[in-house]
């Protein structure tokens, strides 16, 4: 397929992904193709119902030329007949315990079907691969079939009261989780930046990931770094000359749907840190891309480690929720070694 992208037209590892389009494509054909033979054998009849669909197709594409007929009338025959095969198709499959789609192809992205394009823009599933392949985000996937709102565990979060804090940490953590899958619904139409602390082990990078997993699920493109890895990069793009990945490494940061920076404040404070991360910050707010920010620094060594600009907009525009508790990392351990005993 011969299409040119926005930027990197001449990268080749554009060409790998729409190779790797390529390839789903007809692996979800060729499937097809094999469920449609074996239906088929199963039900002749089936086979000539999808002859004869084909000659009714050809037959209404040729009535376009013809002279002398009322075309209106002929096309509203044929399609009584297509309909009336389709239904007789349906039954049959359905008769024989077939799913109804069961002889379609099932591409990967219904949305493009698998050619990465909706018209000539990109579908967000390509968006998406081009910030996996840039970020080696590959990884992330296989997380977040582990870590997402379906295997979201409660009873790690004590429902007793909790070192003077207002709300026993499971009232808390409910509170939270309801922020966030209104955050993800809402992800459209209101503008939200969150904003995790708390100390270790308490499921910040977890929940980051369930919101991560929903919104790609519903076709947004999201981009995960630690506020270190960011800032690698960063320093890459910076001190290297004019590069075309580079340039698309940077644009990504500012365009993804939603940016995740976790553990913030583990990162090597310096003037230049603290410029990027004010810029970007600043950029996402200002064209209004949401962001979710983790940190388990406590809120008054974030003061000491931030530059008020900094710190004015994350107070000013994320909205702060504390996560407090035992530390998840330390039972899970914990049951482990019981487990294993
Ligand atoms: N609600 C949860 N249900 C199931 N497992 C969880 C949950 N929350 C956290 N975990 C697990 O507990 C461990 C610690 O969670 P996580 O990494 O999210 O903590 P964190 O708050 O990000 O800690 P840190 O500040 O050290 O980065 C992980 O192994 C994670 O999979
Ligand atoms: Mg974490
Ligand atoms: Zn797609």
């Amino acid at each position: 397929m011969k299409r040119k992208m926005s930027n990197n037209s001449n990268s080749t590892y554009i060409n790998d992904i729409l190779s790797e389009y390529e390839k789903m494509r007809s692996f979800a054909e060729d499937a097809a193709k094999v469920r449609l033979n074996e239906v088929y054998e199963h039900i002749p009849r089936i086979k000539e119902i999808d002859t004869e669909l084909g000659v009714l197709g050809a037959q209404l594409a040729q009535a376009v030329f013809k002279k002398g007929i009322d075309i209106d009338d002929f096309i509203s025959k044929q399609k009584q007949k297509s309909e009336k095969l389709k239904a007789e198709r349906a039954e049959l499959l359905s008769r024989h315990n077939y799913p109804a789609n069961y002889t379609d192809v099932i591409y990967k992205c219904k949305a493009c079907e698998d050619t990465g394009f909706i018209g000539s823009s990109q579908c967000s599933c390509l968006k998406q691969r081009i910030i996996d392949r840039n970020y080696n985000q590959s990884n992330l996937k296989n997380i977040l079939k582990k870590e997402n709102f379906d295997t979201f565990v409660f009873n790690y979060y004590s429902p007793y009261s909790f070192e003077g804090e207002p709300l026993s940490p499971r009232k808390n953590i409910e509170e939270i989780v309801t922020t966030c899958i209104n955050f993800v619904q809402n992800f459209d139409t209101s503008y939200e930046n969150l904003f995790f602390f708390g100390n270790s082990g308490l499921g910040k990078t977890f929940l980051s990931n369930c919101i991560a997993k929903s919104l790609l699920d519903n076709g947004y493109t999201v981009m995960y770094q630690t506020a270190s890895g960011l800032l690698d990069t960063l320093k890459e793009i910076r001190f290297s000359n004019n590069d075309d990945n580079l340039n698309t490494k940077l644009e990504i940061i500012f365009s993804c749907d939603l940016l995740i920076i976790d553990d913030l404040g583990t990162e090597y404070i310096t003037d230049f840190s603290q410029m990027e991360i004010f810029n970007i910050i600043n950029k996402r707010l200002l064209s209004q891309k949401k962001m979710i920010i983790s940190t388990n620094l406590h809120l008054e060594n974030l003061y000491k480690t931030y530059s008020e600009r900094i710190i004015s907009r994350l107070f000013g525009n994320f909205t702060m929720y504390k996560f407090y508790g035992d530390d998840i990392r330390l039972k899970i351990a914990e049951n482990r070694r019981k487990a294993k005993k």
